[in-house]
């Protein structure tokens, strides 16, 4: 009896929810309910909608999100019978203006988005009565002009979001009554300059970005107004050079990003007043120079991106103050000695992630400091399998990026390590899925959960194969596809493994290899006329090697049932299969992956 009561009452609860819930009205082309703060919401996804649905939606909403791509739509005083509206978002609707007094009456509204549109142009009146508005993104629209105080309505604003845009310049006062702004978002406008005048109403900022604003410098006055910044984000602009007291009223700065400048160099003491930065981004400069002393005071930094700049030496002593450091990020700095280097690694051992991709070559202790290391990429190193040994030392690994590099197999050992990392990327290697380079891979496979498995390259019949699926018992034993003597043969190879893969078609590169042979036996032919005309002379192998400088003439030997072949050095157009003759190889001699433990 009293189960079915239960049921019965449940059902009439359920029944009468629904009624609460879903009696208002629901555009066709929309979805209706509550949000995960159990506020009425009204999505319209769907896209290619002509009208805004104004009498569909119950006035009742509380959130309307119309965000489907390919709507064309006006706005204006349509939503003052939402009396309850708190989010509106409309982007991507190439809205063309905002209106006067759209949100007239709306006084529950603290959120407005609408990004990607095609506003021209706002003005005072199209913000009247929001002075309870918390957020306004204008970002992706095509605004080129904002009148001293047009946001003056806005009273209560604390994020302002005016990224791609085209504003050209920033007049005095803009920004007039926004005094609790607190994110200002100015990216993607070529401003050329932030004169500080506009910073006067708004120096409760705490978050500045300008990326992209073709700005050149800063005047300082900029930053004295704006003391309450943490996070200042001056990426891809064309700054220069930096004062030595550049920053000095900055004290509170958490994050610095000024990545994809000009800068050249970092002086000392430039960042003595910001003891809390968490964040220095530096990357994609021109910095040839870190000096002794311009990390100084940076005790609380935990992330540093050096990465993609022209250092040649990271001295210990620079790094000395980053007792917090974790984060380190010096890939891309092709003339780097890494040798000199484990000094100044020596005194960061505490770090969780290390990025060295696309470096010098790297000597086999790099990584002998850090025995805590989580993340590590050493992605496109030219890496052979026998310097994976460098992979040694480091034992707690989580993630580990190998991917472009000549690498052709693994031995048991580094498979077995390998397995215990929860991602590894090899992709972009030229793995050879036969037994005896990568049986031990395919075989701890299946334990492995990587999110992105590798694939074969060679043999051309596996070509593109995940080796996840590959049955270690339908394999080759072991094929000597490819002794490469060629002193730095990793980075062509490397190069044209990636032209290959990307043309897709084999025969040009055919063609172009046929060529360049016929060419070298003309080369051969002539010089050996012209030789034996004047002198008769009897060639060593050595001999002609010596004089004939790093261009080796040998293209393909074979010695007994091994076939290898040498790169002419500078013509290096020829993929590994088109050096291997058509016909297989005599039976192969099972040779043990060249790594050794
Ligand atoms: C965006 O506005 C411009 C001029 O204001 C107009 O020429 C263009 O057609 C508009 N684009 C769309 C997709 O409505
Ligand atoms: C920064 O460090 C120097 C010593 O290098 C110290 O004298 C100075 O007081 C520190 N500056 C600040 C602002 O903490
Ligand atoms: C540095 O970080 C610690 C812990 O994250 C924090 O307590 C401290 O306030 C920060 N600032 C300075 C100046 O040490
Ligand atoms: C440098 O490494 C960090 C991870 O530590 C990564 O988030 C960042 O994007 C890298 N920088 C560049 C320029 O790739
Ligand atoms: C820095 O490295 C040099 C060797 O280059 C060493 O002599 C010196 O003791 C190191 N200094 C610190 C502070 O670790
Ligand atoms: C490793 O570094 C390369 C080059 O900077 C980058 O493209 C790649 O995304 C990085 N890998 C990971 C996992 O972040």
């Amino acid at each position: 009896m009293t189960i079915k009561w239960v049921v019965l009452v449940t059902l009439l609860f359920m029944i009468f929810l629904e009624g609460v819930v879903c009696f208002g009205n629901c555009p066709a082309e929309c979805s209706c309910g509550l949000d995960d703060r159990g506020r009425l919401q009204t999505i319209c996804n769907k896209g290619n909608m002509r009208k805004f649905p104004e009498r569909q939606i119950d006035t009742d909403v509380e959130v309307i999100r119309i965000t489907g791509r390919g709507n064309t739509f006006t706005i204006g005083s349509l939503f003052t019978s939402f009396t309850k509206l708190e989010i509106l978002q409309i982007t991507d609707s190439n809205v063309p203006a905002i209106g006067q007094h759209s949100f007239w009456g709306v006084q529950s509204l603290r959120m407005i988005d609408l990004a990607r549109n095609n506003i021209t142009t706002i003005t005072d009146d199209n913000f009247r009565g929001q002075d309870g508005l918390h957020e306004l993104d204008l970002s992706g629209n095509k605004i080129h002009r904002m009148a001293s105080g047009v946001f003056f309505h806005l009273k209560d604003l604390r994020r302002l979001n005016l990224a791609d845009n085209s504003i050209e310049e920033l007049v005095s006062r803009t920004f007039y009554m926004l005094s609790k702004l607190k994110y200002l978002d100015l990216s993607g406008n070529s401003l050329n300059d932030l004169p500080p005048d506009v910073f006067k109403d708004i120096t409760e900022l705490r978050e500045l970005k300008c990326r992209r604003c073709n700005l050149k410098k800063i005047n300082p006055q900029v930053y004295n107004l704006l003391q309450h910044l943490s996070v200042l984000d001056l990426g891809d602009n064309e700054l220069k050079y930096l004062e030595k007291d550049e920053f000095h009223d900055l004290r509170r700065l958490k994050q610095i990003r000024i990545d994809g400048n000009q800068l050249s160099v970092v002086i000392d003491n430039l960042f003595v007043r910001q003891k809390n930065l968490e964040l220095l981004d530096l990357s994609r400069n021109r910095l040839a120079k870190v000096t002794n002393g311009a990390f100084n005071n940076l005790t609380n930094l935990t992330h540093l991106d050096l990465s993609y700049n022209k250092l040649v030496r990271l001295v210990n002593v620079s790094v000395e103050p980053l007792k917090s450091l974790q984060h380190l990020n010096i890939s891309g700095n092709m003339q780097m000695d890494l040798i000199d280097i484990k000094y100044t690694f020596q005194s960061l051992q505490d770090l969780r992630s290390l990025f060295v991709a696309e470096m010098g070559p790297l000597p086999m202790e790099l990584l002998v400091p850090f025995r805590q290391l989580k993340a590590l990429n050493l992605s496109g190193n030219h890496l052979d399998n026998a310097l994976l040994l460098i992979l040694k030392p480091v034992d707690s690994l989580e993630l580990l990026d190998l991917s472009r590099n000549q690498l052709n197999g693994v031995n048991a050992a580094i498979a077995s390590k390998l397995r215990r990392i929860k991602d590894v990327i090899l992709t972009k290697n030229p793995l050879i899925c036969d037994v005896c380079h990568l049986g031990s891979l395919i075989s701890v496979m299946p334990s492995v959960e990587w999110p992105t498995i590798p694939e074969c390259f060679l043999p051309e019949s596996l070509r593109g194969a995940s080796v996840m699926d590959i049955n270690v018992n339908a394999l080759d034993g072991c094929m000597e596809f490819f002794h490469d003597e060629g002193h730095d043969a990793a980075s062509t190879s490397h190069n044209f493994l990636e032209r290959s893969l990307l043309i897709g078609n084999l025969n040009v590169l055919a063609f172009v290899c046929g060529l360049i042979f016929v060419m070298f036996a003309a080369i051969i032919l002539i010089s050996f006329v012209y030789y034996s005309r004047h002198r008769a002379r009897y060639y060593t192998h050595e001999e002609k090697r010596g004089e004939a400088g790093e261009k080796s003439l040998d293209i393909l030997t074979i010695k007994g049932n091994e076939i290898s072949f040498k790169f002419p050095m500078d013509d290096r157009v020829c993929t590994i299969d088109e050096l291997v003759p058509p016909s297989p190889p005599p039976p192969p001699r099972c040779k043990p992956p060249i790594t050794k433990e």
